[in-house]
């Protein structure tokens, strides 16, 4: 990952210099326990944080995992500006061939997570992919049903870079791409608006079953996500995860499912052809949905703008997690971006799917950085609590 050594300057130094750049550097958090320096960038219409290292020898400036931008090249470029204009001595980077980099998330197939958020589709008919891994299936999919929306959501950076280039090449218009985990995904789509949703392979975490992509609440999410006539397949090779499978969908309260046994599709994954030649049985199991579901209703108001930031603030936050049945709350680090005004870095929401965002507060107001978080049940009970440990 990007990232630039430097000769250290001291916290107070390095605030003094940014000052005067209030173009690319909206603020400087300091931390008081940590040995580390935030700093707040707004670039190319994207805010994120550059993290400023430092011991007694050597300083460096790097990404900030968090507000990482997608865009590598975004990144790069920041990174570099801001050594530049704070006038560091460079020691080592590994920032080089920026312009050679292609800018594969700037892509108008690539979509955030944020882009779903009360949603209009304008296609007719939509299909999803989930875990689409090399994108085989994906891409022969949407060369079949030019007609068709395919959203192809994929955890792993890397794969979804590949089917981006992919669609690229083949010149193809009708795949989304997401970089997002599935499991919160479909929480966001509007009822009824899916035809297919296929999860092909999916990871079987044996040995952590929470990890699992298939579980109640995905389970029943995809159903009001499918329209009427509209399929959920599934297609694994492993015997634990079919069964598995079988118990979680029986959990529904009403379940027609078709179930197949080595039955050969047209396209065959890189994953799949490994299973065949080993002779592993696949199972296909497939969900059909043949009622419509209810609106999708909530609306959930991650506004805290009515907060003030108060001197014994720092007392009040707990600094362990603070579990609950269904969602948990941690508030990480606090840093100091000046005598009145605190960002605070937490994890909160699901366990499975943790939110992970910054918190400014000041004598005016308090909100979320560097974007509001999503807009899911466990983050909005989660969003309610930490407002009460702000309140005090
Ligand atoms: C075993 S591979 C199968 C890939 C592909 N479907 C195939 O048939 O070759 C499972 C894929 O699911 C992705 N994946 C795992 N958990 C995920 C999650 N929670 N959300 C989205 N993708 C996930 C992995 O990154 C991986 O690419």
């Amino acid at each position: 990952m990007p990232h630039i050594k430097v000769t250290p300057i001291s916290k107070q130094e390095l605030a003094n210099r940014a000052e005067k750049h209030s173009e690319l550097i909206e603020f400087i958090a300091r931390s008081e326990n940590y040995p580390e320096t935030l700093i707040g960038i707004n670039y190319q219409n994207e805010k994120f944080l550059l993290v400023y290292k430092y011991t007694n020898d050597e300083a460096m400036l790097k990404y900030e995992k968090i507000t990482r931008p997608l865009k590598l090249t975004l990144l790069k470029e920041a990174i570099g500006l801001v050594a530049n204009i704070l006038e560091l001595n460079i020691l080592s980077s590994n920032i080089v061939d920026i312009r050679h980099k292609q800018p594969l998330f700037a892509s108008k197939y690539f979509k955030r997570i944020e882009d779903f958020i009360d949603i209009k589709f304008e296609h007719k008919s939509i299909a999803i992919e989930v875990g689409f891994g090399s994108g085989r299936h994906i891409l022969y999919q949407a060369k079949q049903n030019p007609q068709t929306l395919f959203i192809g959501i994929e955890i792993h950076t890397p794969s979804a870079g590949q089917l981006l280039k992919q669609i690229e090449i083949q010149g193809l218009s009708n795949i989304w791409v997401v970089n997002y985990d599935a499991r919160l995904f479909l929480e966001m789509l509007p009822s009824n608006i899916c035809k297919q949703i296929f999860v092909h392979f999916p990871v079987p975490w044996d040995k952590k079953p929470s990890r699992r992509v298939i579980g109640d609440e995905f389970t029943s999410e995809a159903m009001r996500v499918l329209d009427i006539d509209g399929t959920f397949e599934l297609r694994t090779d492993s015997d634990l995860y079919y069964e598995y499978a079988l118990h979680t969908f029986s959990k529904l309260p009403k379940l027609k499912m078709e179930i197949k046994k080595n039955y050969a599709l047209p396209i065959i994954s890189k994953y799949e052809a490994r299973w065949q030649r080993q002779s592993k049985d696949i199972y296909d199991v497939t969900l059909l949905c043949d009622e419509k579901s209810n609106k999708k209703q909530e609306k959930y108001d991650f506004n805290c703008s009515d907060l003030r930031y108060n001197i014994d603030i720092d007392k009040q936050l707990p600094r362990t997690s603070q579990v609950h049945d269904d969602y948990f709350i941690h508030f990480e680090r606090l840093y100091k971006m000046n005598m009145d005004t605190l960002l605070i870095k937490c994890a909160f929401g699901s366990f499975a799917r943790p939110e992970h965002k910054y918190i400014i507060v000041n004598k005016n107001s308090c909100e979320y950085y560097p974007s509001l978080p999503i807009p899911s049940h466990a983050n909005y009970k989660a969003h309610l609590a930490i407002k009460e440990f702000l309140n005090g």
